[in-house]
């Protein structure tokens, strides 16, 4: 095995791969990716990667179906040219929000990309705010999660709020949130969140208090926005004062920008898991932080 393992990118997430190579002291490994007339895709590794421990970053969002595709035809192509170990880096998983059966007739789909990218030729993975606990154990291969909390919370703590209380916007949030209030040192509150459809949700505070205080508002992911929208109108309705919204992975589908910039939340700061449009980046309301320390130290742990 060569000393130095070989960084690959897919397509989806380049900015944040040429990050992370100049962190390791490194550049890409040369690879070629195209579509052919018939839209199938072809991948060449132009690298030799024989014996060597080779990274792949691949970010799910945006386009998830044909990075995914991307990702597999990766991975084969690097088994075949004789990679010793691979190691995928997924800032955002995808299809995650499906990881359990909530009604008869649904898929599990985060089984079924794990069961997928393990018989790819997945040896290790490393992720970042995965939807749900139990999605680690769908790998029975060696998984790396890491937080993106370790550097949003520092961040929040830098902006010095004074009267601050932390609201989980619905049950799945308390984890994230008590880990907020925990590390800040703050109070939390809650709201109780109904999913009408994909697209509308229904929400009212239930627990905790809010009424003149400085909210932070944690969740996983940011989409279409419509969570943290929602919980920052129960919140302002409920006297709240400042309100700031953090998340670890910025999808901001479709209208999502311009449903935050007509809320009452002040500050949306998010990471850099998925490309930031420029409109997003350069966004009044929004701040940046960059994921790729996170994920090199996660690299670094690889043998
Ligand atoms: C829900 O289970 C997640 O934790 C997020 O709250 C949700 O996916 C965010 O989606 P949206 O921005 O579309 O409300």
């Amino acid at each position: 095995m060569t000393a130095q393992p070989i960084v690959f990118s897919g397509s989806s997430h380049l900015l944040l791969a040429e990050e992370i190579a100049t962190l390791l002291g490194t550049s890409l490994g040369k690879r070629e990716i195209h579509l052919f007339p018939d839209r199938e895709i072809f991948v060449e590794i132009l690298d030799r990667v024989q014996g060597s421990s080779v990274f792949i970053l691949q970010s799910l969002g945006g386009d998830p179906n044909i990075y995914l595709m991307e990702l597999f035809i990766l991975l084969d192509a690097l088994k075949r040219a004789g990679a010793a170990s691979i190691t995928i880096v997924l800032p955002y998983f995808a299809y995650a929000r499906q990881d359990r059966l909530d009604k008869p007739g649904v898929p599990i789909t985060a089984k079924l990309v794990s069961n997928l990218l393990i018989k790819a030729g997945t040896d290790r993975l490393i992720t970042l705010d995965l939807h749900s606990e139990q999605i680690e154990g769908f790998f029975d291969i060696p998984v790396d999660q890491r937080l993106s909390r370790t550097l949003l919370i520092p961040y929040c703590r830098a902006l010095h709020l004074e009267n601050v209380v932390v609201v989980a916007p619905d049950k799945g949030g308390i984890k994230i949130a008590s880990a907020y209030a925990k590390e800040l040192d703050v109070p939390m509150a809650l709201i109780d969140k109904k999913r009408i459809d994909p697209f509308c949700v229904e929400m009212r505070l239930f627990l905790g208090d809010v009424k003149g205080k400085n909210v932070l508002l944690p969740d996983d992911m940011c989409s279409t926005a419509g969570t943290l929208v929602n919980a920052a109108e129960v919140c302002a309705k409920a006297g709240a004062k400042r309100i700031i919204a953090v998340v670890g992975h910025g999808l901001f589908i479709a209208e999502a920008l311009k449903k935050i910039e007509h809320s009452p939340i002040e500050m949306l700061i998010t990471t850099n898991t998925l490309p930031i449009p420029p409109h997003v980046r350069s966004h009044p309301c929004i701040r940046i932080v960059s994921i790729a320390p996170l994920l090199v130290a996660a690299m670094a742990c690889v043998g």
